[in-house]
């Protein structure tokens, strides 16, 4: 809930709720693994919970595969690689990415509402982002799935046979629909394990995937914790690992894979720049800089969480961001006003606020909104930290919750210096009026992709990837498609 707000002498307004309903949403109370076409009990017979983060109640039981499970899948996955995908005429391929395109186009109701359940991610960006990004990247590579010679002119192009994919919490749906649309339209067969704390729109995903018809084994889905990935990584069956999460368990498959034959794309964290020149139009940037941290509450890779403010502006900008910090509605997710939803687990919690208290010990001066958390579920609210030394752990760690540092500068040269002053090279975004300055500073600054005068722009057929500890290879557009194929 945002502070009261008061106009006209003690008026008081503030928004009536506007809950979306989740009567038209059906969640089974138990879910099994989704292997060879069919839902079977986990080899394991675990299964795990997953949860509302806004409230804490137990959404669904969830299966734990283990590494017999996993073998199972890959095993799966290979069968329907070899005797029907490889073999399919490539604008059959298509048909059915499009039909699965489809489907989660007809049912973007109930996957926004299951995101926000169990993600914790407010209604608004789970409907007008989350879901519709994703059904358009089947429909994007869809496009490709026949026409593979024309993306790639004068190489000859192959699938690299079974992929297996993991993905993380915070954009369960549009990660799952990153790593399986490419990896099908280039040919190849998935297993893909979803993040323990978000499994819920992956297995719906199963469901429609079913429900198109896609043949036996070419997607299953196996959901389980981080040793349901490392059995994925460590199977000597796969040929591609494609990770999207944190730069630790980047490092770990890494060396994993290290000699073997399986082809790699690490998409890691970020501790992303966000530069304000003088010249900038400042309201806008100052909703950019909301947008480049507050959105999906700052459990963003390429979330812009270092703010850096050329000093003329700084006392101006930093009075408006105050300002409209203090509208931004916390709360809950399925409110169609809430700005900031849920923190996605506890685990996150703790971490988010393991670094307020490392800003407060260090002596950085905070500002937080005065806004009354809900009691039940996990909520941090807008948090800025002003005058952060650039040796700051809040500076140079990735805190991935709706936490801002702010630095400010004089000159260009000084901005580049601290903005790449990083492990990380995942984005960028620069806000001024002059096109120069833009290009001066894109070309210099050592991020995979930059935003000028905006920020958390994603679309289909734009590469998305970084640079140094941010990973490798890039998703989305031709160069998501390439990752998945062998060329020569
Ligand atoms: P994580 O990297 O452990 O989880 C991501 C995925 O990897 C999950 O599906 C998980 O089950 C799986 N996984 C975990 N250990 C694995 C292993 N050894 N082998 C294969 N797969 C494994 O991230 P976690 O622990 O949920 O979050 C911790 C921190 O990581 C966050 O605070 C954030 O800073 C960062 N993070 C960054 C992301 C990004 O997109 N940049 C996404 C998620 C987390
Ligand atoms: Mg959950």
């Amino acid at each position: 809930m945002a502070a009261k707000k008061t106009i006209n002498q003690g008026v008081e307004w503030n928004y009536s709720p506007a809950l979306e309903s989740t009567s038209h949403v059906k969640l089974k109370s138990k879910y099994d693994l989704y292997i060879d076409g069919k839902w079977v009990k986990p080899q394991s017979k675990k299964y795990f919970k997953t949860i509302n983060p806004a409230n804490e109640e137990v959404l669904a039981e969830v299966a734990h595969a283990n590494e017999k499970d996993v073998d199972l899948a890959v095993k799966a996955a290979r069968k329907a690689y070899r005797n029907v995908w490889s073999k399919m005429a490539p604008s059959e391929r298509a048909k059915y990415i499009y039909r699965i395109a489809r489907l989660m186009q007809e049912r973007a109701r109930e996957f926004a509402v299951i995101e926000s359940l169990d993600a914790g991610k407010v209604i608004r960006e789970s409907r007008d982002v989350d879901v519709p990004l994703a059904c358009n990247h089947f429909f994007y590579y869809a496009g490709w799935a026949d026409k593979l010679q024309y993306a790639f002119p004068n190489r000859k192009v192959e699938a690299l046979g079974v992929a297996g994919q993991i993905i993380p919490w915070n954009f369960p749906l549009l990660m799952a629909a990153w790593k399986i649309a490419p990896a099908l339209a280039a040919g190849n067969t998935v297993v893909l394990k979803p993040a323990e704390t978000t499994p819920l729109t992956a297995l719906k995903l199963a469901e429609i995937i079913h429900d198109a018809g896609l043949p036996s084994g070419v997607v299953n889905i196996v959901t389980g914790y981080g040793d349901t990935g490392a059995s994925i990584v460590n199977h000597p069956n796969v040929d591609k690992i494609a990770f999207t999460g944190s730069t630790g368990v980047g490092k770990i498959i890494q060396r994993a894979i290290a000699g073997t034959h399986k082809k790699s794309t690490l998409e890691l964290g970020g501790k992303s720049a966000n530069i304000i020149m003088d010249d900038a139009p400042i309201d806008q940037a100052v909703e950019g800089i909301v947008n480049g941290i507050f959105f999906n509450q700052g459990h963003v890779c390429c979330a812009g969480s270092r703010l850096f403010v050329q000093e003329g502006v700084a006392e101006k900008v930093i009075e408006k961001l105050k300002h409209r910090m203090d509208s931004l509605i916390v709360g809950d997710p399925l409110d169609k006003n809430t700005d900031i939803g849920a923190i996605n687990s506890k685990d996150q919690l703790d971490i988010i606020n393991g670094y307020v208290k490392i800003g407060n010990a260090e002596g950085a001066e905070m500002y937080q909104p005065k806004c009354k958390l809900p009691k039940s579920g996990f909520y941090c609210p807008p948090t800025l930290f002003m005058d952060v030394a650039q040796s700051s752990r809040l500076v140079q760690e990735e805190i991935f919750g709706p936490v801002l540092t702010i630095q400010t500068f004089r000159t260009v040269d000084e901005v580049l210096q601290k903005a790449n002053n990083t492990p990380f090279g995942l984005a960028a975004g620069i806000w001024t009026d002059k096109g120069s300055r833009i290009f001066n500073l894109t070309t210099k600054l050592r991020a995979g992709v930059i935003w000028a005068n905006t920020y958390n722009k994603f679309d289909p057929t734009s590469p998305f990837g970084g640079y140094k500890e941010s990973g490798f290879g890039r998703e989305g557009g031709l160069q998501g498609l390439g990752a998945y194929l062998k060329m020569n």
